[in-house]
């Protein structure tokens, strides 16, 4: 008989199963709280990039109006433009301050924070995406935030790799499972094959996350056919 720890191990190494098991949710939990403090951080980091930004936009404001003051009129149409521009730059920072961390998501849910999501897409990028489903009510707020950043990582990935005309995301509540499906109508890729640049983190990070909260995520792709990730996660 041999001895793992303090743990006698039979031949029937049932012991291993349970010890390695217990390992796991050690793991999971580990994970869970460290994805509890990226959160945190987030929710800081968005309200920092809203406030501060939005100030020191504010103030470079000022400081052009100042300087056009003592211009001759002909040439303040320069500085409007400039300010312009600015106006423009406080209002995709604060767009996208919001995104990071949507308080919509803690307000009124999923569905409305993927909405508000897919509204800044559209205008950025000119993407067709379309959100469909429902949640059927609130859900456990860290489903919440892991399909938040689901979609949010799937959506980037389709404006950075697909090559895309549009986006179908969509939301379903089973009697066991709440399921999440991104499908776009890109380029796709060989999900199995070799990287040929640096591997990214993206997937590989939401598929941990997913997968913490007991859940599974899905990347149906080939080249040329479009790419569809569904993630599946238990409720009770
Ligand atoms: N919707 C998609 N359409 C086409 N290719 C995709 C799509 N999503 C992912 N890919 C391919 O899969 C690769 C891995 O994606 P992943 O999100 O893990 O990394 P990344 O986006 O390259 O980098 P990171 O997410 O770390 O910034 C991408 O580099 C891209 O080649
Ligand atoms: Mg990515």
């Amino acid at each position: 008989m041999a001895r793992l720890g303090l743990v006698e191990v039979g031949p029937g190494m049932g012991v291993v199963g349970v010890e390695r098991r217990a390992e796991r949710r050690r793991s999971e939990e580990a994970l869970r709280r460290m994805n509890q403090t990226l959160e945190e951080e987030t929710k800081r980091l968005a309200h920092e990039v809203h406030d501060e930004a939005g100030q020191l936009i504010a103030t470079a404001q000022l400081a052009l109006a100042d300087v056009a003051l003592e211009m001759p009129a002909s040439s303040r149409e320069g500085v409007a433009k400039v300010s312009r521009v600015l106006d423009e730059v406080a209002d995709q920072l604060r767009r996208l301050a919001h995104e990071l961390r949507p308080t919509v998501l803690d307000d009124l849910g999923l569905l409305s924070a993927l909405e508000f999501l897919s509204q800044g897409v559209i205008k950025r990028t000119g993407l067709d995406v379309r959100v469909e489903g429902s949640t059927a009510g609130r859900l456990d707020p860290i489903i919440e935030t892991t399909l938040y950043r689901v979609v949010q990582e799937a959506v980037l990935n389709v404006v950075k790799h697909a090559r895309a005309r549009s986006v179908i995301i969509r939301v379903e509540h089973g009697p066991t499972h709440i399921r999440c499906s991104i499908r776009d109508d890109g380029v796709g890729f060989d999900a199995g094959g070799q990287p040929k640049g640096p591997r990214g983190l993206g997937l590989l990070g939401i598929g941990h996350r997913v997968e913490t909260l007991g859940g599974r995520l899905e990347i149906r792709t080939r080249p040329g056919q479009g790419t569809t990730l569904v993630v599946g996660i238990p409720v009770s």
